[in-house]
């Protein structure tokens, strides 16, 4: 079995085998947040399927592709498409980008997300930025043999999601006129959405938002020494006594109403890390 070193070392020369640029930023676009690809200007795109051990979205609102270009005068790398626990990725397998992503040269990765809402001054098409985290899935793309070179064996969480970056984040909506709210987003496996149940349990322990990705990201981005800075967009809201429907379409629409705000937030707080 190849260890998780050589692993990151082949994707990282399969990318420096197309291009020799120096990304400082790295970017997940989940779902949302895809358009913000149309305002990298890209030196470089490469499939993930051209890169060894990066794994392929199943989900077909996700695309595949790892961009390297420039935003607002900014060398970032952004994924196009992330992979989720629910498709039958090992945690490990999820946060491999993430490592290359350091790798290739970033101090500082931006995730996003889908999101359910469960503190009721959300509205759905809100954008959220991520202060915190719970894990209430027992997963973690840490557990086997730590690898000293990566990372410490005991990663604190203190402060994961930086607080300079959430105060650029809060500066930057303000100047820019769009409505940021913050909270505590919590990490569940999905598919399935959430029962009324736990809507109501989730929000007794704290929790604002809730989703089925960016924790293992955030994780494994701490454990490499990164800055995080985490969105959401909220798609629906989990409150538990007014609970409605949800499906997919829905999701994906409302996130398509938010794209162009955070699109234009990311892309203008990127200018200012
Ligand atoms: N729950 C979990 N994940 C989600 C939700 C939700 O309500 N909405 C979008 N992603």
């Amino acid at each position: 079995m190849i260890g998780l070193k050589q692993k990151i070392q082949e994707s990282v020369q399969a990318i420096r085998n197309r291009t020799a640029f120096k990304p400082e930023i790295g970017i997940i676009l989940g779902t949302g947040l895809g358009r913000l690809a149309d305002n990298i200007q890209a030196d470089t795109t490469i499939p993930y399927a051209t890169i060894p051990h990066f794994p392929i979205p199943t989900v077909e609102s996700h695309g595949g592709r790892l961009i390297l270009g420039m935003i607002n005068n900014r060398p970032v790398v952004a994924m196009q498409g992330r992979v989720h626990y629910y498709e039958g990725y090992e945690p490990q397998e999820i946060t491999h980008p993430v490592r290359v992503m350091k790798e290739l040269g970033i101090h500082t990765l931006i995730v996003s997300n889908a999101a359910g809402g469960l503190n009721p001054e959300f509205q759905a098409g809100d954008i959220a930025v991520i202060t915190d985290h719970i894990n209430l899935t027992s997963l973690n793309p840490l557990r086997g043999p730590n690898d000293e070179t990566l990372g410490p064996r005991f990663p604190d969480m203190f402060q994961c999601y930086d607080p300079a970056l959430i105060k650029i984040a809060q500066e930057t909506a303000r100047d820019l006129g769009i409505r940021l709210v913050k909270g505590v987003y919590a990490w569940l496996t999905g598919p399935n959405l959430e029962t009324a149940a736990e809507y109501r349990y989730l929000r007794i322990i704290g929790a604002d938002l809730v989703g089925m990705s960016t924790v293992p990201e955030t994780i494994v981005a701490r454990h490499a020494g990164l800055r995080v800075l985490g969105f959401s967009v909220i798609t629906d809201m989990g409150i538990p006594e007014q609970l409605k429907p949800v499906d997919l379409a829905t999701v994906l629409k409302v996130a398509s109403q938010a794209e162009p705000r955070l699109t234009r937030l990311v892309s203008e707080v990127i200018g200012r890390i």
